[in-house]
Formats: C-alpha cells, sequence, structure tokens
C-alpha cells in the first residue's frame, strides 16, 4: 500500500508537470541548466555597432590581403574555382552534359605534368600503362577499369575529368588531391595512353618498328 501511494503521488507529480503547463505563456526566461554558449557577446555582421570607432561591425580587409581564391588562366581568360566553367566542373555551363572536349589546350608541357600526376596518383591501381594492373590488384584491389576499354576510350573528356573529381562506383574522387589543372593535365595524358594503345603500325615511325613488342 506504501508503495501503491508513493507511486501514484509521482504519476500524478508527472502528469501535472508535463500536461499541466501546456500552452501557458511566460515571459521569464526558460531555466537553463547547462547553458554551454548559447548566448555570448558577438558582433553581428553588416549591422552597426559602438565597439570599433567607425561604428561598422563588419571590417574592412586588411590591406594587401590575398584573396583565397586565385584565377587560373585557361586558355587565356581567367577562371575562379567558383565560377560554373567547364575547367571547374566538366560540364558544359547551366547543364547537365559533360564537354566533349577538354578547355586546356594540349602542349607538351601538360602532357609531362599529367604523365608525372598519373603516375603518383593513378599508377598504384590502373598501372603505368592504364590497363587496370597496377600493384594494387596484387593485394586484392580486382575489378580495376581498364582505360583502354572502349566504353570508356568513346566517354567524353568532360566525363573523365568527373570521374577523376569525384570518382565512380568503387573509385574515389581525387578532387581534395588534385588541382583542377592537375585533373586536366592527368586527363590528357590518359588520352595519350589511350592513343598509344589505338595507334596502328604504319603511324609509328619506320626506325622504331623494330622495338616493338
Ligand atoms: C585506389 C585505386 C584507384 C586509383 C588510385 C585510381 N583509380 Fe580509377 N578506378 C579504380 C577502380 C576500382 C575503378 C573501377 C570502378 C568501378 O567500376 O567500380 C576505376 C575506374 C576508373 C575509370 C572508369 C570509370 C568508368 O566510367 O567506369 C577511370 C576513367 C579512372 N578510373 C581513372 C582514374 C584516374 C585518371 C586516376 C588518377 C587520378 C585513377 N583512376 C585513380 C581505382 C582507382
Amino acid at each position: 500500500m506504501r508503495y501503491f501511494l508513493l507511486g501514484f503521488l509521482l504519476l500524478g507529480l508527472v502528469v501535472v508537470s508535463v500536461a499541466g503547463f501546456r500552452g501557458g505563456i511566460t515571459r521569464r526566461p526558460p531555466i537553463e541548466l547547462f547553458p554551454d554558449m548559447d548566448r555570448q557577446a558577438k558582433l553581428r555582421p553588416q549591422s552597426a555597432h559602438g565597439f570599433f570607432p567607425d561604428g561598422l561591425g563588419s571590417r574592412l580587409h586588411p590591406d594587401q590581403t590575398i584573396p583565397r581564391s586565385q584565377p587560373v588562366l585557361v586558355a587565356g581568360t581567367p577562371v575562379h574555382p567558383f565560377e560554373d566553367h567547364p575547367f571547374n566542373t566538366g560540364y558544359e555551363p547551366g547543364t547537365t552534359n559533360f564537354v566533349q572536349h577538354s578547355p586546356v589546350p594540349v602542349s607538351e608541357t601538360l602532357l609531362a605534368r599529367g604523365r608525372e600526376r598519373f603516375a603518383i596518383h593513378c599508377q598504384p591501381c590502373h598501372g603505368a600503362a592504364g590497363d587496370g594492373k597496377g600493384p594494387t590488384t596484387k593485394y586484392g584491389m580486382v575489378v580495376i577499369g581498364n582505360l583502354h576499354d572502349p566504353r570508356i576510350v568513346q566517354q567524353p573528356d568532360g566525363e573523365i575529368f568527373h570521374v577523376i573529381s569525384e570518382g565512380r562506383n568503387l573509385m574515389q574522387g581525387y578532387a581534395a588531391n588534385l588541382t583542377a589543372a592537375d585533373r586536366w593535365a592527368i586527363l590528357a595524358y590518359v588520352r595519350a595512353l589511350q592513343l598509344s594503345h589505338l595507334a596502328t603500325l604504319e603511324e609509328v615511325p619506320e626506325g622504331l618498328r623494330a622495338t616493338l613488342k
């Protein structure tokens, strides 16, 4: 009986405390057991504040500040990293269609850079020849894309750029590791690798034909 009374009392207390004050309005601040850092002195952006002599809450950039994003020259036009430009996205601006051709003109330095970056970032899995037989196949990575697969050869430049940037299926993206310029350089080198596999014997200079395997 004692336990029943105690339980009844507690139950009544719970019902009153939960239901009793519903809809009640109070102007007093709620009791905060753990205020953490909910309220703190701060300046609101774009509003007046008396703290600084000029009365502005926001500060102007200090002299000689260097912007965080520098434009990259793409075929002579400056392109910022935040712009909706094929150089950044691999898409035709404002659409979800991949660009057919890289916006970066191919040059020997671009290919050399692409080759070097490919060796660092792609070769471990895709192999030096791009056939998907890199060292990691020995350690259990079995389904690595063969870059000479006709399906991949036929992909637009923008799509391969997208795969390098965002990844696809089992492959992770490399946008965090490689600048957009380097990703386009790698694409150019991948195209060179693909071309090397598609070339006919007649396209190889005569003196070099005997050295082919
Ligand atoms: C850690 C291993 C690994 C690395 C490093 C890697 N890839 Fe891949 N890649 C894969 C795997 C695995 C696939 C197959 C993904 C699938 O279809 O599941 C793939 C697929 C691809 C494909 C084909 C995508 C498609 O449409 O099927 C391309 C193109 C490609 N990789 C390019 C690259 C390039 C360029 C680099 C260097 C920046 C790179 N990969 C680095 C593992 C890797």
